[in-house]
């Protein structure tokens, strides 16, 4: 398997367009667009995260380009994926949406949200968004390994990120080879089990011995193989929290019992059940 190209600091992973994509984010599903979702990427901000995940279906772009602006931070210091919705048709017009909602001139990432329709029909658009400007790379997300082939096979630009459900629990071995061998970059979502792994009692002996707390265990596990990961918190401790992630390692020993908490046979697939 070739090796994902990490920085010496271990925060930045490169993307095989030449782009760079912090290896920490901060996902905002399931926060509404408003107050709440404003601090949790304001004080994601002031925490040193540069990497916000949003998308078109999660209704709070408003929210994460208010907290960006309200940040002060130059816009080329944070990196922001916004997701195509494909239940809609035009993923170009959807993105100049996303760009006016985020007050931005482009994402640093679009990717579509879930192949719902076939994996190809949308990638015709994706890179019209690109070459439009409004997105500096594109991907997919919840693309199993043949999902993946189909768009590659119909591709000028091919994706450079597939964004999946991804922690000890669901560790998709053959599809994380997959994107390794094609120079795919897989990023974790859900990397703590949307809250349910912070609790099992086998990460919580490794993050014992490590003396580190279980969600920090969890999320070093994914970046310690060069996999990306984006948390969500609203809760500004465990923001803070999740990002002391950079100043430990698990050891080979720590790291293959994670792994054996694995519960889809190392599957080649980006999800046991779909929702579309
Ligand atoms: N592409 C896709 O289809 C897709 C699907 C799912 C998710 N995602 C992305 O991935 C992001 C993360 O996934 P997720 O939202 O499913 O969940 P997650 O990040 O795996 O877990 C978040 C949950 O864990 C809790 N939590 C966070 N940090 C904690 C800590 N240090 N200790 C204890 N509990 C903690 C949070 O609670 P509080 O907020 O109350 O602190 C929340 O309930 C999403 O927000 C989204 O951006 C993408």
């Amino acid at each position: 398997m070739a090796t994902p190209s990490v920085t010496a600091d271990g925060r930045l992973r490169a993307l095989a367009d030449g782009s760079q994509m912090p290896m920490l984010g901060l996902g905002i599903w399931q926060v509404p667009n408003g107050p709440e979702a404003v601090r949790a990427v304001r004080w994601a901000l002031e925490l040193g995260y540069r990497h916000i995940d949003t998308a078109q279906a999660y209704g709070n772009e408003e929210s994460a380009g208010q907290a960006l602006r309200e940040s002060g931070l130059p816009r080329e210091e944070v990196f922001i994926t916004t997701k195509f919705y494909p239940a809609r048709k035009d993923p170009a017009a959807e993105a100049e949406q996303s760009l006016r909602r985020l007050g931005v001139d482009e994402v640093d990432l679009y990717i579509v949200h879930w192949p719902k329709g076939g994996p190809s029909w949308a990638w015709a658009g994706m890179e019209r968004a690109r070459e439009l400007g409004y997105a500096r790379s594109i991907g997919v997300s919840n693309f199993d390994v043949g999902e993946l082939e189909l768009v590659m096979a119909a591709a000028s630009v091919a994706p450079v990120v597939d964004q999946v459900q991804f922690s000890p629990f669901e560790h998709r071995r053959a599809l994380l080879a997959a994107c390794e061998q094609s120079g795919v970059a897989l990023e974790a979502y859900s990397p703590l089990g949307t809250g349910r792994h912070v609790s099992h009692e086998a990460v919580a002996r490794v993050a014992e011995r490590v003396g580190r707390t279980a969600a920090q265990v969890l999320l070093r596990w994914c970046i310690q193989q060069g996999v990306p990961v984006i948390p969500k918190s609203t809760h500004r401790e465990r923001i803070e929290e999740n990002a002391q992630i950079f100043d430990f390692a698990l050891s080979d020993e720590d790291m293959a019992q994670l792994a054996a908490l694995d519960r889809t046979g190392g599957t080649d697939r980006a999800l046991e059940r779909k929702w579309w």
